[in-house]
């Protein structure tokens, strides 16, 4: 029996999905301080074994199921999700300023589909405290950072929004992904255009070998976050983006802006209005980006697959389709933190 399903996300549910977000997270943080709490959690969800390990762009991961970015934007929380056993979590998206994101409400729940609609807008406390935060961080847990641009910043000069998160954020977490694929930001997403795509990531390596010098230490692996609503020849040019900038990979897929084949009430659809949908509906498509991106690059870079994961049967079609390790944001709300678990065991009985 699944205790999470049956016990507390129906009381979860019951409150607006930003207001619950919040007072899990102070509950978690105040249940942690307990002593013994953490050795608890662990005890109970991580499954810790030799054969989940995975070492993926030059990182050994503990095991392959990550927190997708978006839930920790602002490294509150990092160390209990990895107790509660996630492989690895990915904090942000962060921007160089702080910024409130979008007016509220912006974040729905659509139950019969078992998805999400969001239009956060990258509100996050700003890269500096973000990464204040970080420093204290336990070098064996493993930590990404998603970054992004300001709202108020024009896409023109986007470029020097991921530099600042970048060299702010270099010396506190263990790999980047650069966000270009929120719906949330107006004009974000032309950024996957080829040529300022390129210009970006091409600068993001120039730094990167000149911070490791700095350093004393290797380049941080840096992937790229796409949006599931690219066409076929956009994401040839993703594929060619990726190999002419000798980034380590693509992270596939963000959320999609289509709201096709829900079952959810159209009024309450229209209701939660524009954004991006996340959870089981965006699953077909993310793991058919996913299966692209890896068949027609022959496997030349790394592949995180996220979106749509709600079973161990959903991670292992992402991991079948190419993706070399697997992400969850929705399926975590509505499963629970028994989904790791489910996930590494079905891995497990494979090996
Ligand atoms: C997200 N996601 C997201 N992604 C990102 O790169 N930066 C972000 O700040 C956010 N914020 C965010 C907020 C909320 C409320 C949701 C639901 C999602 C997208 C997330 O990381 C993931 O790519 C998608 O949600 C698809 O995965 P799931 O949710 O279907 O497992």
């Amino acid at each position: 029996m699944n205790i999470y399903k049956s016990y507390f996300r129906p009381i979860l549910f019951k409150v607006n999905p930003e207001t619950i977000h919040h007072f899990v997270f102070k509950t978690l943080k105040f249940v942690f301080k307990i002593p013994g709490a953490a050795f608890f959690a662990k005890s109970l969800f991580v499954n810790k074994n030799k054969k989940l390990e995975r070492t993926v762009f030059g990182i050994r991961f503990p095991n392959p199921v990550g927190l997708a970015a978006g839930m920790d934007k602002n490294a509150h929380l990092y160390e209990e999700f990895i107790a509660m056993g996630f492989g690895f979590v990915e904090i942000g998206t962060v921007t160089p300023l702080p910024q409130p994101g979008n007016e509220k409400p912006r974040m729905f729940r659509l139950p019969q589909d078992a998805a999400i609609i969001n239009r956060m807008g990258f509100n996050n406390d700003g890269v500096e405290v973000v990464a204040n935060r970080l420093r204290k961080k336990n070098a064996t847990l493993i930590v990404g950072g998603n970054i992004g641009k300001n709202k108020i910043t024009e896409n023109s000069k986007a470029i020097d929004d991921y530099e600042v998160c970048f060299r702010v954020l270099f010396s506190s977490v263990n790999y980047f992904a650069v966000n270009v694929s929120s719906p949330n930001t107006p004009g974000l997403r032309s950024l996957q255009d080829k040529g300022p795509l390129l210009e970006i990531l091409l600068r993001l390596q120039n730094l990167n070998a000149v911070l490791a010098i700095q350093y004393n230490c290797t380049r941080k692996p840096i992937l790229l976050k796409i949006a599931p609503d690219l066409t076929i020849d956009q994401l040839d040019e993703i594929i060619e983006v990726v190999l002419e900038s000798k980034i380590d990979g693509v992270i596939a897929t963000n959320t999609t802006v289509s709201r096709e084949n829900l079952k959810s009430d159209k009024k309450e659809i229209e209701f939660a209005g524009s954004g991006g949908l996340s959870g089981k509906p965006l699953g077909k498509r993310s793991t058919e980006v996913i299966r692209y991106l890896s068949g027609k690059s022959g496997g030349k870079f790394k592949i995180i697959g996220v979106g749509g994961i709600h079973s161990a049967d959903d991670a292992l079609e992402k991991l079948n389709a190419g993706a070399d390790l697997i992400q969850l944001y929705t399926g975590f709300i509505y499963e629970g933190p028994s989904l790791i678990k489910d996930i590494n065991k079905a891995l497990l009985a494979k090996t």
